[in-house]
């Protein structure tokens, strides 16, 4: 677990509020391993917890007053009450907090009037598709969990990711899965992180020996809320309504058969039909790379990688060039196995699936090619799988 972001919140609220904080939490960023936009469409995804995160160090107070400190985004107190904030002018990150602090009174978790002190630390970047608003989310829960224990209440890992989810599809506004808020609550060390969407269970595997991943963050920005991922949400949508006239029973789009589509698919729309064919063919593809990892076939389970890019990009369209040409090059290099963009896309991350022979070296000659067509540097790094979500009294 990394604790250095947690005892950094801890001593940021004892700066701040002039208290020690009864309570923290840390929660990781995550990786979408594959599976891509899956999770909507009730098929099967995997992730991991990765190495960074957020932590926030949390008090209840009983006035109702919610005051928040981010050592990374805020170099005052923000401070609204808890019966205004949704009216209340606050920076747009501050909505992952407040989305959760509501859904726990809108619950009946917390008094409606109450409020609290969260400070807040991070070595998780933004806009980087590695999820720091989940992070900051089930850091949130996780926080006002272990000081609701208090009141004799006892909130599971389960509720807190059901309502970090519905948080962010209700009050931030984004209609995501439950990738992000399950893989960073569930995270494990050495495992990945395989969530059923259809039935919201998962499962842990371990990765295969040896191997690790290496991230590469593209320099454009990567924000959901602005971004095409509505579109594609509602265009899924319109590919079920519009198969389920012919296929009865179907109840999600990810679990319709290839031949369905091919028999079905010449009443959809050119870009209709593509999205369809990424989903299904992404559906599979999870199943062979399970499938790949439990027979230990690093080989394949790459193979399945670099496939599910090339769909993501031909079909889904929510690749970049510059997700594209990290790909393209990671995949010529040694002890890569296979590489992909990782999340919603446009924008943010690339993960590689590596073994002990990819080399710093052949990190930094990606990087070195990327510069030279983009003028900006990527920023790479290793990392494991980790543990997910933790709560605790200081
Ligand atoms: C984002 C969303 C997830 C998932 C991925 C795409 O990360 O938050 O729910 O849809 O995009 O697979």
């Amino acid at each position: 677990m990394n604790t250095t972001p947690a005892a950094d919140a801890r001593s940021l609220f004892a700066s701040a509020f002039d208290a020690t904080s009864p309570v923290w939490a840390y929660a990781p960023g995550r990786i979408e391993v594959i599976g891509n936009h899956t999770d909507y469409n009730g098929g099967t995804v995997v992730g991991a917890a990765i190495d960074r995160g957020i932590a926030v160090a949390a008090a209840l107070r009983e006035d109702g007053r919610i005051r928040l400190l981010s050592r990374e985004a805020s170099s005052a107190i923000l401070e609204t009450a808890a019966d205004t904030y949704q009216e209340a002018v606050l920076p747009s990150w501050t909505a992952y907090v407040l989305g959760v602090i509501d859904e726990f009174r809108m619950r009946g978790w917390m008094d409606a009037g109450a409020g609290c002190d969260l400070a807040i630390a991070s070595t998780l970047p933004v806009g980087t598709g590695l999820s720091s608003s989940a992070a900051l989310e089930l850091a949130t829960a996780g926080a006002l969990a272990e000081a609701l224990r208090d009141d004799g209440q006892t909130l599971g890992t389960a509720l807190l990711i059901e309502a970090a989810h519905r948080a962010e599809n209700r009050y931030v506004g984004m209609p995501c899965g439950l990738l992000d808020q399950t893989v960073v609550a569930r995270g494990k060390e050495g495992h990945l992180v395989v969530l059923d969407a259809a039935t919201s269970r998962h499962t842990v595997i371990p990765l295969p020996q040896g191997h690790g991943f290496a991230l590469f963050r593209s320099h454009i920005s990567h924000a959901l809320v602005d971004s095409p991922y509505e579109t594609r949400h509602r265009e899924c949508r319109e590919v079920l309504m519009a198969l389920e006239r012919m296929i009865p029973g179907i109840r999600h789009l990810a679990r319709c058969h290839p031949a369905d589509l091919d028999a079905y698919g010449v009443t959809l729309s050119d870009a209709l039909a593509r999205r369809a064919s990424h989903v299904i063919h992404e559906q599979r593809r999870v199943g062979r790379f399970l499938r790949a990892l439990a027979q230990q076939d690093a080989i394949d389970a790459g193979q399945c990688l670099l496939q599910s890019h090339e769909s993501s990009k031909s079909l889904f369209e929510n690749s970049t060039p510059e997700l594209d040409m990290l790909v393209g090059l990671l995949k010529t290099q040694d002890g890569v196995r296979g590489a992909r963009l990782s999340g919603g896309g446009w924008g943010g991350s690339v993960l590689a699936l590596v073994d002990p022979m990819f080399s710093d070296t052949s990190a930094e000659r990606v990087c070195d090619a990327y510069q030279e067509l983009f003028e900006a540097r990527p920023h790479w790094w290793r990392t494991r799988a980790c543990d997910g979500m933790v709560h605790a009294r200081s």
